[in-house]
């Protein structure tokens, strides 16, 4: 209905302008340090960041997480990051694709197949929209705009926060393995900022999950964004939950322990810099994801304006591989990892 392609509009506004990334939250990321290597014995040139994902190779181990679509603007935000994920071999999701399940007319919005042939593509939904369409109806979705893979996105506090959100949050292990009997390792779970704990992230591994994406707390906060548009109670509660969740680095490092090597791991929720990519890549992640820099240099340059914000990225992530004397992203996770301060509170604990 029109009301979701409006919901979805507001959402960018406040994305491109708000303050969607509130400034106590952190991923706790400054907790980790990495270890410099003096005499790294590795040309710059040679360092290889590929890695493998929904069956295809990445020549970069980045992901620019499903962020949008269902409206024009939506559409060329989705053309031109899905652009910049063909150019350099990150992989690339499109955003929530109730819009156009509601109404098939927004589907171009999602198309990116066009100008990326060949990226690692994930389709998006919400896990309880999932149930009402149906196994056959997320297939439709996924088939749609030729995905590789599907997102299955969680949020309980963004809906609590939303006037018109889920409250009934009963049911979503067994609408999970429904999904994954399906899908297998095309299925991806995600949060959408307030992170997947070991607990949760254990049994979606004895279910057959076979990719996750953390999505911890430290930057975009959905609970921030629904506050925003909020009034009363909800504006009220959402303020006091916008610091809500698992910071990213607690949450990577902690999966990872609890799911070991099969599972394919995201970490997302706030990773800004090359350097902070790396620090994941050392925590456990296979793959660093990102939405909200993605989106804002888009917003403010365009295609090319998101293209010199992934450069500095890269770069970063190149220097410290090699500073770490890391030739392939498994050598990083190798190496010794420092753990200070908050962060070993939160890994004592989960
Ligand atoms: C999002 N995110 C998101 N996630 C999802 O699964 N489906 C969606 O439709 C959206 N929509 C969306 C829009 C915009 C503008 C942003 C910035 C984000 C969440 C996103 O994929 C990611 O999990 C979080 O934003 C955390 O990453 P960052 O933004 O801190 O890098």
């Amino acid at each position: 209905d029109e009301t979701t392609a409006k919901r979805k509009d507001a959402h960018l506004d406040l994305c491109a302008t708000g303050e969607v990334e509130p400034r106590q939250n952190s991923t706790l990321l400054e907790c980790v340090k990495l270890v410099h290597c003096a005499m790294p014995e590795l040309d710059a040139a040679d360092v290889d960041l590929s890695t493998e994902f929904l069956g295809k190779r990445l020549r970069c181990p980045l992901l620019i997480t499903g962020m949008t679509g269902g409206t024009e603007r939506a559409g060329k935000v989705n053309k031109d990051l899905a652009t910049l994920a063909e150019r350099h071999g990150l992989a690339f999701g499109v955003g929530s694709q109730r819009a156009m399940s509601e109404a098939p007319e927004r589907a171009a919005s999602f198309q990116v197949r066009d100008v990326a042939p060949t990226v690692a593509l994930l389709g998006n939904i919400g896990l309880y929209q999932a149930a009402r369409l149906g196994v056959d109806g997320v297939r439709r979705l996924m088939d749609a705009i030729g995905a590789d893979g599907m997102a299955l996105h969680l949020n309980a506090g963004q809906e609590l926060t939303q006037p018109e959100g889920d409250r009934d949050f009963r049911g979503g292990y067994a609408l999970v393995e429904g999904l994954v009997k399906a899908f297998g390792a095309r299925l991806l779970v995600k949060e959408t900022g307030c992170g997947i704990g070991p607990d949760v992230a254990r049994r979606f591994k004895e279910l057959g999950v076979r990719n996750i994406d953390v999505s911890g707390l430290g930057g975009t906060s959905w609970v921030r964004v629904e506050q925003l548009r909020a009034t009363g109670l909800l504006a009220q509660v959402g303020a006091e939950f916008s610091g809500w969740g698992i910071p990213t680095a607690a949450a990577t490092a902690s999966v990872r322990q609890a799911v070991g090597p099969e599972v394919r791991l995201v970490a997302s929720g706030g990773i800004r810099t090359g350097l902070e990519a790396a620090k994941v890549l050392a925590l456990g992640a296979d793959i660093a994801g990102m939405a909200l820099p993605l989106f804002k240099a888009q917003q403010e340059g365009g295609l090319e304006g998101a293209e010199k914000a992934l450069q500095v990225i890269l770069a970063g992530l190149r220097q410290a591989m090699l500073l770490t004397g890391s030739k392939v992203c498994a050598d990083l996770r190798r190496r010794p990892v420092i753990k200070t301060g908050e962060l070993k509170d939160w890994l004592a604990a989960l």
